[in-house]
């Protein structure tokens, strides 16, 4: 296992909750409540889990945008969550983060230059002023986008390539980890896996580490190399993907899956169908002992006292991380693994090369504007396509996922 890079130690965010004239602390939204986690260098980790459940939150705080009510965030080693000044300048430069939306967390006032090179400023020993323009542009074209548009404003790019300007200014410091928060959401299915494919590439040359926040269980799968599922503030089971997606032991997880579209159709009516009831409940009043006792169709008295520890149990094969008392794998599809089933379209051969060469090969680098279009494969189009479900309906759109 490669070394450690980034460190969660029970890491807790609490918002105070405010009312009346005197704005009185009445409560506290308990955001993130308890989250330890080891990411080790170059690895993907990815983290899934309903609206609500405190993944943004965590980003932030891995990337100290906020700091924790308690806990620790070590970054080789050095305590970030409770550094302060130029120790903490100099922490941050190694820990970036890409946001979801890129058409409102890129300024619409600045040039696409400005936006890259925005982090120099703040860490002008990065890169002396006088080379700054050109390492925008060698920064432009690692990302896929024509260095000469390096004066270019954000509304004259399309969703995808905004996205690739946010990649860049990401990677502007060299960094080591890079958190991503939903970076492909809100992008067309057909560029998700551009994007994805760009990060892949970025992975392997730069050599960074992802913490890649989504709630599409799919995408996660594919780039990460292991999962952690969120449940209320916490983290409910730990594991390589493979483990998570074929032997999950915690109840919660089993149900996330049971709600994700299954690629090969000869396996679709095998999947197991969990629905869960009632609603989330709310983080400022999470319930006691397991916070998934009010939804588990396997809660027992202990569940409603004590809370479980998210520690290794076995899975059948081996052991992971899973925070259920009475953990137990269950298969909720008879194989997800891609090596397994029949090729299936969805999740075909990707190709790994950077759009500019795909674009090149086909003749087709400029469009009429000078721009490089966004050219998708045909596997990479299926790959995120809409999917259908059990009976050929189209399948569920995240949104509705979310009430499994
Ligand atoms: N600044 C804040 N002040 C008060 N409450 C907050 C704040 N930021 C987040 N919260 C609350 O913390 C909880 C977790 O929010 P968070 O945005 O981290 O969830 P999420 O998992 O990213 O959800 P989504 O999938 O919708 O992006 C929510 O109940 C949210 O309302
Ligand atoms: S600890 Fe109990 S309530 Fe929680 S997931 Fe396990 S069985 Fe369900
Ligand atoms: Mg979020």
């Amino acid at each position: 296992m490669p070394e450690v890079i980034l460190q969660a130690r029970d890491l807790v965010k609490h918002y105070p909750i405010r009312r009346g004239i005197l704005r009185t602390v009445q409560g506290h939204v308990k955001a993130v409540d308890g989250v330890n986690f080891d990411l080790h260098k170059g690895e993907t980790l990815g983290v899934v889990g309903e609206s609500g459940c405190g993944k943004s939150t965590l980003g932030r705080l891995l990337v100290r945008l906020e700091a924790p009510t308690s806990g620790t965030v070590e970054f080789e080693g050095a305590d970030m969550a409770n550094a302060s000044g130029k120790e903490l300048r100099a922490l941050r430069r190694n820990i970036q983060i890409v946001f979801q939306d890129p058409y409102t967390s890129l300024n619409p006032r600045m040039t696409v230059g400005d936006i890259i090179g925005e982090p120099f400023e703040i860490h002008p020993e990065v890169v002396p002023k006088g080379g700054r323009r050109k390492r925008v542009q060698e920064l432009l074209d690692l990302v896929g986008l024509n260095p000469e548009h390096i004066n270019r404003y954000p509304h004259q790019f399309s969703g995808g390539q905004r996205q690739r300007i946010g990649i860049a200014r990401g990677i502007a410091l060299d960094p080591k980890v890079l958190i991503c928060d939903e970076p492909v959401s809100a992008l067309d299915v057909s560029v998700q896996a551009q994007v994805v494919n760009l990060m892949e590439k970025l992975q392997t040359e730069l050599g960074l580490a992802y913490v890649f926040i989504a709630h599409d269980l799919s995408v996660v799968r594919h780039i990460s190399d292991r999962v952690s599922v969120m449940y209320l503030g916490k983290m409910a089971e730990l594991g390589h993907e493979e483990e998570v997606y074929e032997r999950p032991t915690h109840p919660y997880t089993q149900a996330l899956l049971s709600a994700v579209p299954v690629p090969d159709p000869t396996l679709r009516g095998k999947r197991q169908h969990i629905v869960l009831q009632g609603d989330v409940p709310s983080p400022a009043n999470p319930p006691s002992g397991c916070r998934f006792h009010t939804r588990c169709w396997k809660a027992r008295e202990k569940c409603k006292t004590d809370v479980p520890e998210l520690i290794l149990r076995p899975d059948g094969v081996g052991e992971h991380f899973s925070a259920c008392h009475f953990a137990e794998p269950q298969v909720i599809v008879p194989t997800t693994d891609v090596s397994d089933v029949e090729p299936d379209e969805r999740f075909a051969e990707v190709d790994h090369r950077d759009p500019a060469t795909i674009a090149e090969a086909e003749g087709t680098l400029q469009d009429a504007d000078g721009l490089r279009p966004e050219t998708t494969t045909e596997a990479q189009a299926n790959l995120f396509a809409p999917i259908q479900d059990d009976e050929g309906h189209p399948g569920r759109v995240p949104d509705e996922r979310r009430d499994v």
